[in-house]
């Protein structure tokens, strides 16, 4: 039996909805209350006992590499003026038995040739892919729960989502038949279609965990939806050979790919934070 040791992670994207903020430094840097977006999501693989972190990086992303490395200075420096708390915040951004791999993705020839660069690291395993922008809080980590239905079927899982109909070209959007209230059997996945076209309203978030047969199937694949390289339809040629399963997890996921749901993860972990939640709430409150 199989199990999920590797996750994936493109953060090679410029970040473009998000200018000037992502001029100079990565979108997966962006905060949120006071950890960067790609925190959350390498914090999510680690509760899914993942230990190889394969982040798929582009220029301009140094600074993701120096988030997750030892920061001697700022160690020290916070040391000597007995700040453990902070000290302990700093050096547990990443667990001491995680491993984390960079490869650069050289051109931004989309989300499915992204995942290909990480083919010489995950070689023959299932894997998750993660995307970072598509934050999502749940009781349960969201990639621990495909996992555990991973555990069980064995083959490759979209984590997805009922979303409204004048929203489907943003994402790719499943046909399905239901298994049980929370699986279905994906039959069919389009990129982007138009409300008008789209099939269905399922749409897949940023949770992937898949089989290293799609490697096979994103070498051929041409560039579709936007020009790029999907990962969509590399899934759509790799689930007329093997079971596909879609799960409909269990939490609130925040698009922080976009101003507005960017800004909603930061109210509701706002309000979530020790520090600041019952301030913040009666801050909120005054507002009306
Ligand atoms: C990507 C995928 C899309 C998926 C979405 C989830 O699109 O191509 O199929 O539904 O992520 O966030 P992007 O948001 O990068 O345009």
């Amino acid at each position: 039996m199989k199990k999920i040791t590797k996750a994936v992670f493109p953060v090679a994207g410029m970040g473009s909805r998000f200018l000037p903020a992502t001029k100079a430094s990565p979108k997966e840097m962006m905060p949120v209350v006071d950890k960067p977006l790609i925190q959350y999501a390498v914090e999510e693989a680690v509760a899914a006992g993942i230990t190889d972190m394969v982040f798929i990086t582009g220029r301009n992303k140094r600074a993701i590499e120096d988030h997750f490395d030892t920061a001697y200075e700022i160690e020290a420096e916070l040391a000597s003026r007995g700040k453990t708390d902070l000290l302990r915040a700093v050096q547990e951004v990443i667990p001491k038995h995680v491993n984390c791999i960079y490869i650069r993705q050289s051109e931004p020839l989309g989300l499915g040739h992204a995942v290909l660069c990480a083919r010489p690291v995950v070689q023959d395993e299932p894997f998750a892919v993660i995307l970072a922008d598509d934050l999502i809080d749940g009781s349960v980590p969201i990639i621990r729960q495909m996992a555990d239905v991973f555990k069980q079927h064995q083959c490759s899982i979209l984590g997805v989502q009922t979303v409204p109909r004048e929203q489907t070209r943003q994402y790719g959007i499943v046909s399905s038949v239901a298994l049980t209230a929370d699986i279905d059997q994906v039959n069919g996945i389009v990129e982007k279609p138009k409300p008008e076209d789209a099939p269905t309203t399922l749409a897949v978030v940023g949770r992937y965990i898949l089989t290293p047969r799609i490697f096979h199937y994103l070498e051929k694949v041409q560039a579709g939806a936007g020009g790029e390289i999907q990962l969509t339809d590399g899934i759509a040629a790799l689930l007329k050979e093997e079971k596909m399963l879609a799960y409909r997890f269990k939490g609130t996921r925040y698009d922080c790919g976009s101003k507005l749901g960017y800004l909603k993860a930061m109210v509701a972990l706002g309000l979530k934070h020790p520090e600041v939640c019952d301030e913040f709430a009666a801050y909120l409150k005054s507002l009306k």
